[in-house]
C-alpha cells in the first residue's frame, strides 16, 4: 500500500484476523507462531466495521436508475459497462479516449475502508477497491494552468431509464479543486469487498471523496476535464442554496431543511442509534489544511 493514512484502514485492521483463518490455519498458526499471531488486533476503529454488501448494494442513490433507494438495484442491470471509455480532455498533455481495461492494467488497486456520509444524514462504511485519482491524472499529464477537475457520468437514457425523466439536468456532473482531486484520500473506486463494483454503485468506476457528502462521489464516469474554472455540479445547479461546490461533511453547518449534527448508520436495524457526525467525516486531520483561511459556512 503506497500511503497509510491515519483514518484509512484495510480489512485486517477492522476484522479480527482469526475470522479470516480457517480452523486448520489457526491450528498451524498456534503450533508454528504462538498464540499472539492469531489474537485479534485491537480494534480501535470499531466504528469502521464495514457495512454488509447487501446493504451497500441495495440502498442507493443513483437517480439515473430512479429516485427510490431500491430503484438502482432493480434497474442498473440494463447498464452495459464493457467496453468502457473515459475521455480525458482540457488542460492535459495527453488528451484522449482512455480504455477502462487499459487503465486497470496500469493502476495499483488498493483496499480503502472509508466512512461514507450522504447529505441526507445517513451513513455506511464501505470497503472500496480502487486507485488514487492522482495516478490517473498523472497518466494524462495535468498542465500547470489547470485548477479544477470536472467529471461527467454516462448519458444513455435507454439503459439509464431514470434519464428519461428530467429529474436532474443530465448528464450528472461533479467537480473538485485540483488539490482535492490529487489528495491521496481521493480514489476512483472499481470494486467493493474485493469484487467488481456493482452497477448500482457506479460501475465500472466512480469517484470517492470520503470527507465530502456522498453526492460529490459521482458514478459511472465517462469524462474527466481539467479546467481553470470552477465546474458546474448537478445538485448545485438543481438547488444552489442547499448544495454548495465544496460540500465537506460538517456537523456544524445545517442543511437548510435538516441538521447535519448526527447521522443514521444504514444496516444497523430499525432501532439503530444515530451517531454524531464527525467534522470532515473523520478525515479532518488529513484534509483540513486544504481549506485553511476559508469560511466553511460560506463555502459550504
Ligand atoms: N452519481 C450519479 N451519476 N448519479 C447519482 O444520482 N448520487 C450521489 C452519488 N453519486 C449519484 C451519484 C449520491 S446523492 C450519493 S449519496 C452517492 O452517489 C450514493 O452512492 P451509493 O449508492 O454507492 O451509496
Amino acid at each position: 500500500m503506497a500511503h497509510r493514512w491515519k483514518n484509512t484502514l484495510t480489512h485486517d485492521d477492522v476484522t479480527p484476523r482469526s475470522a479470516f483463518l480457517n480452523r486448520r490455519q489457526i491450528m498451524a498458526g498456534m503450533a508454528g507462531m504462538g498464540l499472539a499471531a492469531i489474537a485479534p488486533k485491537a480494534t480501535a476503529a470499531s466504528d469502521l466495521t464495514p457495512t454488509d454488501l447487501d446493504v451497500i448494494s441495495q440502498y442507493n442513490n443513483f437517480y439515473e436508475f430512479g429516485t427510490g433507494k431500491e430503484d438502482p438495484a432493480r434497474n442498473a442491470h440494463r447498464l452495459t459497462t464493457a467496453p468502457w471509455t473515459i475521455k480525458i480532455d482540457g488542460m492535459v498533455d495527453n488528451p484522449g479516449d482512455y480504455d477502462f481495461a487499459d487503465i486497470m492494467s496500469k493502476m495499483t488497486i488498493e483496499e480503502r475502508i472509508y466512512r461514507f456520509r450522504c447529505v441526507e444524514a445517513w451513513s455506511m462504511v464501505v470497503p472500496w477497491n480502487g486507485f488514487e485519482l492522482k495516478d490517473l491524472l498523472d497518466l494524462a499529464g495535468v498542465q500547470s494552468s489547470a485548477k479544477y477537475v470536472a467529471f461527467e457520468t454516462l448519458y444513455r437514457p435507454h439503459e439509464m431509464i431514470g434519464q428519461q425523466a428530467p429529474f436532474l439536468d443530465w448528464p450528472y456532473v461533479e467537480g473538485l479543486r485540483l488539490d482535492e482531486a490529487t489528495h491521496p484520500l481521493t480514489i476512483m473506486a472499481t470494486g467493493i469487498y474485493g469484487k467488481d463494483i456493482p452497477k448500482q454503485n457506479g460501475a465500472p468506476l466512480r469517484l470517492v471523496v470520503p470527507w465530502k457528502y456522498g453526492f460529490k462521489s459521482i458514478k459511472s464516469i465517462v469524462r474527466i476535464t481539467l479546467t481553470d474554472k470552477e465546474p458546474p455540479t448537478s445538485w448545485n445547479k438543481a438547488a444552489a442554496s442547499e448544495y454548495g461546490f465544496y460540500s465537506n461533511v460538517n456537523p456544524e453547518v445545517s442543511h437548510p431543511r435538516w441538521s447535519q449534527a448526527s447521522e443514521r448508520p444504514i444496516g444497523g436495524g430499525l432501532f439503530a442509534k444515530r451517531i454524531p457526525t464527525l467534522m470532515m467525516n473523520g478525515y479532518e486531520e488529513d484534509v483540513a489544511s486544504l481549506y485553511e483561511g476559508m469560511d466553511l459556512a460560506k463555502n459550504f
